[in-house]
């Protein structure tokens, strides 16, 4: 149990209460649950929670990743004016629920006792600046500007273009300065808000393409700022469609397909002279390199080589992504799957680009090796010895630091899922070159 686990449970009792009334099984279990997430987290000492410019630290360590895949949550939080959260064992139960409720804007009152807000244990000098610049935190401004690209076009205004721009620029400084870590950069998942770490990192995805291309930097830019935007009419579909558990039925397959349309129209509506080949990749990621596919019914030429650039990565992400009505697949299933579908579905050049740029045992894969030992690729292109960081022991024991070894290929069993085996290959960015 560490921290993401208290996160994961305060954001599900959070989201609850603001549902359901104080008594209902759904508020109830959630506040059970973070309790039970925090008394294991915690042990017997007392845990204080600070947030410094979207930055999350418990005590002075920072949590880069929770303060990624919980930006929602901590961005609710200092909404709500909570800067810090002291937990101090036991915490009570009562004292956990008036906490929740007050952040949930449900209750005028903060807690008082186990659980308390705003003391400020630590300064932002205690806690070290955060390093702006990292790659880490490009990822996160730029899913922040798709977040409010997605508005926008759910209110009708204009997409912030500049800013949008401005997002895939320091993606792809980052792509070029450091490509192994751009790559781990886009195995970040999240179940939640998967259409903005989606994007995201077919943004990334299609940057590292187009630097294996050898693109100048101009169409570099075009290419990912529709790479980035090519979901964003998925704001004008039925908000209820996007998170379907089931198959969808016919009337809302034809709700769905609206998606590339719609995205083209709005990025139409915002492109300043240049951004418009955004909206062609936007309008054409769902049409296929056989003329068919949609929105057309039948396409008079094949799409454009940055949409079927952006296509071949986008279905690469979304497979190796667990959905609700799917597992996530392994990166070398995925590229099996894409590879089937090469001269139908995709441009063959497309597939083989990417299957070599991301190579058999591609950065941010997790491994299980013949001794059951869990390792993490951390170096592409892959040869026969692979460079990785060993996350888990041969007897199972999990590593909180994780350590460097070279793998020889032949020690390799599988190639796991990373969300099966409860890994978040981009946990380890700060360990790779
Ligand atoms: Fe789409």
């Amino acid at each position: 149990m560490n921290t993401r686990s208290v996160l994961v449970s305060f954001r599900q009792a959070k989201n609850a209460m603001g549902l359901y009334p104080q008594e209902h099984p759904a508020v109830v279990s959630g506040v059970l649950g973070t309790l039970k997430a925090l008394r294991d987290t915690m042990a017997e000492s007392d845990m204080t929670l600070t947030l410094v410019q979207g930055h999350l630290y418990r005590e002075r360590e920072p949590q880069p990743h929770e303060s990624l895949e919980f930006s929602d949550l901590l961005a609710g939080l200092r909404g709500a004016g909570i800067e810090t959260v002291t937990f101090t064992a036991p915490v009570q139960v009562n004292d956990l629920r008036q906490a929740i409720a007050f952040s949930a804007g449900l209750s005028p009152d903060p807690p008082e006792q186990s659980v308390r807000f705003n003391e400020h244990p630590y300064s932002p000098e205690d806690l070290g600046i955060a390093d702006d610049d990292s790659p880490r935190v490009r990822y996160a401004a730029a899913m922040d500007t798709l977040k409010k690209a997605m508005l926008s076009v759910g209110h009708d205004d204009r997409i912030p273009m500049a800013d949008a721009t401005v997002a895939v620029e320091r993606l792809l400084e980052v792509t070029v300065a450091q490509p192994a870590a751009a790559l781990l950069l886009a195995t970040l998942k999240s179940h939640d808000g998967y259409t903005f770490y989606h994007s995201v990192n077919v943004a990334i995805l299609s940057l590292a393409m187009s630097q294996n291309l050898g693109m100048d930097p101009e169409a570099s830019k075009t290419l990912a700022l529709g790479a980035l935007l090519h979901d964003v009419g998925k704001a004008r579909v039925d908000a209820k469609l996007l998170n379907t558990a089931g198959r969808l039925g016919p009337d809302e397959w034809a709700e769905m397909r609206r998606h590339p349309q719609e995205g083209a129209t709005a990025i139409l509506a915002s492109a300043a002279p240049g951004q418009e080949f955004a909206a062609v990749v936007a309008f054409e990621h769902h049409a296929r390199y056989d003329r068919t596919g949609y929105p057309l019914l039948g396409y008079a030429r094949r799409p454009h080589p940055f949409s079927r650039l952006v296509t071949v990565c986008d279905v690469y992400d979304a497979l190796t992504t667990r959905r609700s009505y799917r597992r996530a697949e392994s990166p070398t299933r995925a590229l099996l799957t894409l590879a089937k579908g090469a001269g139908t579905e995709f441009d063959p050049a497309m597939v083989d680009l990417l299957v070599s740029m991301v190579g058999v045992h591609p950065v941010g894969a997790v491994l299980e090796l013949e001794d059951q030992s869990l390792v993490v690729v951390t170096a592409a292109p892959n040869t026969e010895r692979i460079e990785a960081l060993l996350v888990q022991t041969a007897s199972g024991e999990r590593l909180t630091t994780p350590e460097p070894v070279i793998v020889d290929e032949k020690r390799v069993v599988e190639q796991l899922p990373a969300d099966i085996v409860d890994v978040q290959p981009s946990e380890f960015l700060d360990l790779v070159g």
